[in-house]
Formats: structure tokens, sequence, C-alpha cells
């Protein structure tokens, strides 16, 4: 598939804020990753060059933090959790429906990058189990074919 070409205006136009700022990285890429979805390397070259900070710094700084996404994410981000509460009341099938239907697997982001399919490990809702989180909203008391359902309907 062939690379969107990224339209890097936004990106100057929000470094001039931070440049300035003496260890200002994290934030900036934050921001960056906000405007992106996720941290494309020239994206990456810019901040490099905007906050004069040499590009192997910067690598170690996303590579470090989890928070960071060095890989293309999906439009929806659908996040099933298989921690303890969940999996006893049936997380697994839960996340073999949704690879299915999707046709990734845990992890990965559909060909067409609309949506990235994790499995976490408790999202701090056990009272719900099983549940789920795509995108910001939180869905409890789950079953297969709700998360097909939900899935499908993802606009
Ligand atoms: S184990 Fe799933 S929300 Fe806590």
């Amino acid at each position: 598939m062939e690379q969107e070409t990224l339209d890097l205006a936004p990106l100057y136009e929000m470094l001039k804020e931070y440049k300035t700022q003496r260890g200002a990285v994290i934030p900036a890429l934050q921001k960056a990753q906000g405007i992106y979805g996720w941290l494309p390397k020239e994206v990456l070259e810019v901040v490099s060059q905007e906050m004069r900070v040499p590009l192997s710094q910067i690598y170690g700084v996303v590579t470090f933090y989890s928070q960071f996404y060095l890989t293309r994410r999906g439009r929806h981000i659908c996040r099933q959790c298989d921690g303890t509460a969940c999996h006893v009341k049936g997380a697994a099938a839960i996340v073999s429906a949704a690879e299915k239907h999707l046709g990734v697997k845990a992890g990965e982001t559909t060909p067409d990058y609309e949506v990235t399919f994790e499995v976490v490990y408790c999202l701090g809702s056990c009272g719900l189990a099983p549940v789920a989180m795509i995108d910001d909203k939180v869905i409890g008391h789950l079953v297969p074919e709700r998360m097909v359902d939900i899935l499908d309907k993802l606009e």
C-alpha cells in the first residue's frame, strides 16, 4: 500500500510553541502523535530539527515510552480486556470473534487502517466484565455477538 503524503504544516505550527522550551521533547512528541495518530519517520525528523535534539535521542524517547507508536494505527482503537475478571467471564471468545471479524490478530491493524485491535489486561472496570474500550468508550457485559455488531457499525 502506498504511503499517503503527510501534511507537515500542522506539525511545524505546533512546534513553534515547543521549540523554545527546554526539555519539551515529550510533550511535543505527544502533540505530534495527537496530530497524526502515530509517529512516522518524517515527523520524528522534523521534531529533531526543530527542537535541535539529535534524531537518535528522539528515537530513544519514543522507544522507551509505550505511549508512543512507531507504526500506523487504525482510525479506531479497540481494546478488549482479558484480565482475570474478564477472562473468567468469557473474554477469550470475544477476542476470537473480534479477530475473526476484523481478519487480524490482537496487536494488529486492519489493512485499511480502520481498526487497531488490542488485548489488554484490566481496564479498571472489572465489575462490568467482560469489558472492552472502543476509542474512548467503555463497553461492559460484552458478548461476542455484541462486539461484532459494534465493530460492524464503527464509522
Ligand atoms: S480484568 Fe477486565 S476490567 Fe479488570
